[in-house]
């Protein structure tokens, strides 16, 4: 071999093993070192190594750290039962990736220079710590935090900390999840389920279990997250809504890194979002109480009340142009979604 070749070889077995090692960390649910969350121009994720260990930078710490592990904390397996705040053993991480710092994947950062900010579904403006608690009730299927909890203190420390440098009231591009044309069709649970088998199962699981970093009871969550059955979002959380998930899934769950897959097509993913969301999972009691103003309840809810002759599946599964169009007879302009 002559030296050239050698080096080559070398060079490119060093490559391949550091990309083991990320994609492993990248499955094992471990930060991996080459996020797309890189601090931009546009994408400012400040760095909390640069905190000093002052009494803010620990709160901000502990506020990621329970964002993090938040089973550990405050899920119905914590230490101490009066903070089982979270009714299931989800992290907000487990939707909110790398501390919330994944562009395009319910990020955190620029969050908190847009609150308090008007909400369709309470119909009013709420505060940031009220949007914490939407999660707690909903995607953590628990109960709110109180105001003046350390833990609430701790996670809009956080929150604060990920807006360091963005001005009130600027919008920053990368927020929540990049929309996604409609299809025309009503999405397929059936069809979902093939491609759940073909780009899901091997991490979430047959039964969508996903997988325990330890046993039962012991506070430490989960490596890859359930989808549903108890220990799941309820019927209340924004990715039951069959767009969203599909959203989130395009966004966060195509080609995983360690699965050497194709992308998902806009189809597939309604199609498997529609599949999960048909599962079972916790029901969110008073659902009916959502979006006082009808005109911004979204028309993919499969909860009461609904448009003028259009069935609950439909509302639940689509297609959603034509309900898009008999909202607004119904109710004048709205918002798309
Ligand atoms: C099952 C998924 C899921 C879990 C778990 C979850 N969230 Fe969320 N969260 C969402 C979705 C979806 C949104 C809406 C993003 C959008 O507006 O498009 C959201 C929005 C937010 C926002 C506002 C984001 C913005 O851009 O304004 C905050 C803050 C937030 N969540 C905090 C939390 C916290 C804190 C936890 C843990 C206690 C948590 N979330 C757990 C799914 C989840
Ligand atoms: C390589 C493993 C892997 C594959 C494949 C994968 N996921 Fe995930 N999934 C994860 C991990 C890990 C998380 C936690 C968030 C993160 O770190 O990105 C997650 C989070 C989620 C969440 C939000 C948290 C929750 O439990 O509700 C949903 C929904 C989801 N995945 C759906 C899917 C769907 C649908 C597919 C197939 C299209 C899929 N995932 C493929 C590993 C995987």
């Amino acid at each position: 071999m002559s030296k050239k070749v050698l080096i080559l070889v070398i060079v490119i077995a060093g490559l391949l093993t550091t990309l083991g090692t990320v994609l492993l960390a990248r499955v094992q649910g471990q930060p991996s070192e080459t996020k797309q969350s890189a601090a931009t121009d546009d994408w400012p994720v400040p760095d909390i190594g640069q905190l000093p260990n002052d009494k803010f930078g620990q709160m901000v710490r502990f506020g990621k750290e329970l964002m993090e592990k938040t089973p550990k904390y405050l899920g119905p397996e914590a230490a101490d039962p009066s903070k089982r705040y979270a009714g299931n053993n989800l992290d907000c991480t487990s939707c909110h990736p790398d501390g919330g710092t994944r562009k395009f994947v319910n990020p955190f950062v620029g969050n908190f220079a847009d609150f308090p900010q008007y909400r369709a579904r309470e119909d009013a403006v709420g505060t940031i710590e009220d949007r914490i608690n939407g999660c707690m009730e909903r995607s953590m299927n628990g109960r709110p935090l109180p105001l003046d909890s350390v833990e609430m203190k701790a996670m809009t420390a956080y929150l604060k900390f990920m807006s360091t440098g963005v001005p009130v009231g600027k919008a920053i591009a990368g927020r929540g999840t990049p929309k996604l044309e409609l299809i025309d069709r009503a999405a397929d649970p059936v069809k979902g389920k093939e491609v759940y088998g073909q780009f899901c199962v091997q991490c979430h699981g047959e039964n969508g279990q996903g997988k325990r970093v330890g046993k039962i009871g012991d506070g430490q969550g989960y490596q890859i997250p359930p989808l549903w059955g108890p220990d799941s979002y309820n019927t209340g959380a924004g990715v039951y809504h069959v767009t969203l998930l599909a959203r989130f899934v395009k966004a966060a769950m195509q080609g995983r890194p360690g699965q050497p897959q194709p992308e998902l097509s806009i189809e597939q993913a309604f199609d498997v979002a529609a599949f999960v969301d048909s599962m079972p999972r916790p029901q969110k009691a008073n659902l009916e109480a959502d979006f006082p103003a009808r005109k911004n309840k979204p028309v993919d809810s499969d909860f009461p009340p609904y448009l003028p002759g259009i069935s609950p599946t439909q509302h639940k599964y689509g297609p959603f142009k034509p309900l898009l169009d008999e909202r607004a007879k119904v109710y004048g302009e709205t918002p798309q979604g």
